[in-house]
């Protein structure tokens, strides 16, 4: 049984998987799709209902994203957000025309006719704006439902089809009611149930993962992240046996990474688990190197040589499982009827060539990060790995600026834990996004007892982020930070001093190399 879609058109909005997610909150299962897909593959889709994204341009330039004008006609109702709204009001005889002022941020909305979309809604409420253009009154059919001072039609239905539009954007937090609206259109007006939830979506997958290995064998690396394990958690329940975990410890792990996921998966999970201990190895290729691109680019290469070198000695492995995610999917244009690929720097080193020769599983490839999490959660993996920070990669060799050695590892390691436990302790490990120490290659003059020192410093940081692209240093409490600081400095030999970094990104990067 397939689930009830909806389609996302992206016109180029940064909110269009915020949209998605929105979407599947109100457990609704939807796509974000390119702009222009015809309105005869949409019909093949069969969706139940259509939101045409917000975007940066003006309907009215020479090049603006355009949607097929035929898919006003398929009978599908469609809700356009701010540009898609546009679009849409354009496409059936109305106009556009830039406003006497452009509106950015928050405005007060009226509601004037509570109509199904905005039934419930406050009469008077706080939404979001972002636009420099305006529909006009009076032309191609729309009524007014919602105006603001400056925005007499920020609501709009079409008087004959099911088409209706957004001025403002319900999908961000800054419009706190913006569910209310999001859930009358998917309920009410697009009569989608609401049933694409996580117990389906495990039952689903498990018979398309058991129908597609049949009885031959899967491998699956586990990097200590989320989404390999709950890639590998949902193989283990599909296919058991016939699954063969690899897990590469590189010696850059964190201290507990590696007895956590032989924990999990050896002791818990009963899976053949291959851990490699490669520590050695690994820091034999990094030793004397500085250079981050450099650090990334050896430790990338040598964890594709150990990874090749423990599958080989699986020889009937037919498959390889990776936990890629939707918004991979997205931003890699992966998808046929997905937006084209976004230029993002990627410097993701856990990838595996395709030339290893296996077939892929994905079966993770239509959730977000806060599904998989849902996911782990349904499958049993425990709190503390379904609610992990992410890690880049190359691990600590990352956060130690400079060379790497065993020595400077050790010391890293315990002021990264001393730091993570009082962060688990105090309940914000959960309220943050990451969280990590770093050891700088410099050293400050301190006194402890009579004596004077010359140590190392570490700098802690912690950030709030969305989507990692930005990110903002988080408020921890003052009196947080003065017990890492003095525990620190008390417990770890070799660091007198310990800062707190507050610089958001951009301009700055999350981690430090
Ligand atoms: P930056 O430092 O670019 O980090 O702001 C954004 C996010 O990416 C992670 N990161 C990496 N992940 N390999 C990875 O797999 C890497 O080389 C790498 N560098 C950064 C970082 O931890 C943060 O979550």
């Amino acid at each position: 049984m397939t689930p009830e879609l909806v389609l996302i058109f992206d016109f180029g909005s940064q909110f269009a998987q915020l949209i998605a997610r929105r979407v599947r909150e109100l457990n609704v299962f939807c796509q974000i799709v390119r702009h222009d897909l015809t309105a005869e593959r949409v019909k093949e889709l069969a969706p139940k209902g259509i939101i045409l994204s917000g975007g940066p341009a003006s309907v009215y330039d020479a090049n603006a994203p355009q949607c097929d004008p035929a898919l006003f006609d398929l009978g599908i109702p469609v809700l356009g957000i701010c540009y898609g709204m546009q679009l849409a009001c354009q496409a059936l005889g109305g106009s556009v025309k830039g406003a006497d002022h452009r509106e950015y941020g928050r405005a007060a909305l009226n509601v004037t006719n509570a109509d199904a979309l905005l039934r419930g809604y406050p009469a008077e409420s706080t939404v979001w704006m972002s636009h420099g253009d305006q529909v006009q009154a009076g032309a191609g059919g729309f009524v007014t439902l919602a105006e603001t001072d400056t925005c007499p039609l920020a609501a709009v239905k079409h008087e004959s089809r099911p088409v209706f539009g957004l001025q403002f954007h319900p999908e961000v937090s800054h419009t706190p009611h913006g569910g209310i609206i999001l859930a009358n259109f998917l309920r009410d007006i697009c009569g989608c149930s609401g049933d694409w939830k996580m117990s389906a979506f495990v039952e689903r997958t498990i018979s398309d993962i058991r129908e597609k290995v049949g009885t031959r064998r899967v491998i699956c690396g586990l990097s200590g992240g989320v989404d390999s394990a709950v890639c590998a958690a949902l193989l283990v329940k599909a296919i058991g046996p016939q699954l063969t975990c690899i897990y590469v410890d590189n010696g850059l792990m964190r201290a507990g990474e590696t007895e956590m996921v032989r924990h999990t998966f050896r002791d818990w999970f009963k899976a053949d688990l291959h851990a490699v201990d490669a520590g050695e190895r690994f820091l034999g290729e990094l030793a004397g190197v500085t250079d981050p691109q450099q650090k990334r680019k050896i430790i990338g290469r040598v964890f594709i040589d150990v990874f090749k070198h423990e599958a080989k000695s699986i020889p009937d492995a037919h498959f390889l499982a990776q936990g890629t995610l939707y918004p991979d999917v997205i931003e890699s244009g992966g998808s046929a009827d997905g937006p084209a690929a976004t230029i993002k720097l990627h410097h993701n080193v856990g990838g595996l060539p395709a030339e290893l020769g296996f077939e892929l599983i994905e079966p993770l490839r239509d959730l977000f990060k806060d599904e998989v999490r849902r996911l782990g959660v349904e499958l049993g993996l425990p709190e503390e790995l379904v609610w992990r920070h992410p890690f880049p990669g190359p691990g600590l060799a990352v956060r130690i600026l400079g060379d790497i050695t065993p020595e400077k590892l050790a010391v890293l390691r315990k002021c990264d834990t001393i730091f993570l436990d009082e962060l688990h302790r105090t309940g914000w490990y959960r309220k943050t996004s990451q969280a990590f120490a770093v050891l700088l290659p410099v050293r400050s003059v301190g006194v402890m007892g009579d004596g004077r020192t010359y140590d190392n410093v570490v700098a802690i940081r912690c950030v709030q982020s969305d989507d990692f692209m930005t990110a903002d240093w988080s408020q921890l409490p003052h009196d947080l930070l003065a017990r890492v600081s003095t525990t620190i400095i008390n417990k770890v030999k070799g660091v007198n001093r310990v800062v707190y970094d507050i610089s958001s990104k951009p301009p700055a990067t999350i981690e430090w190399e």
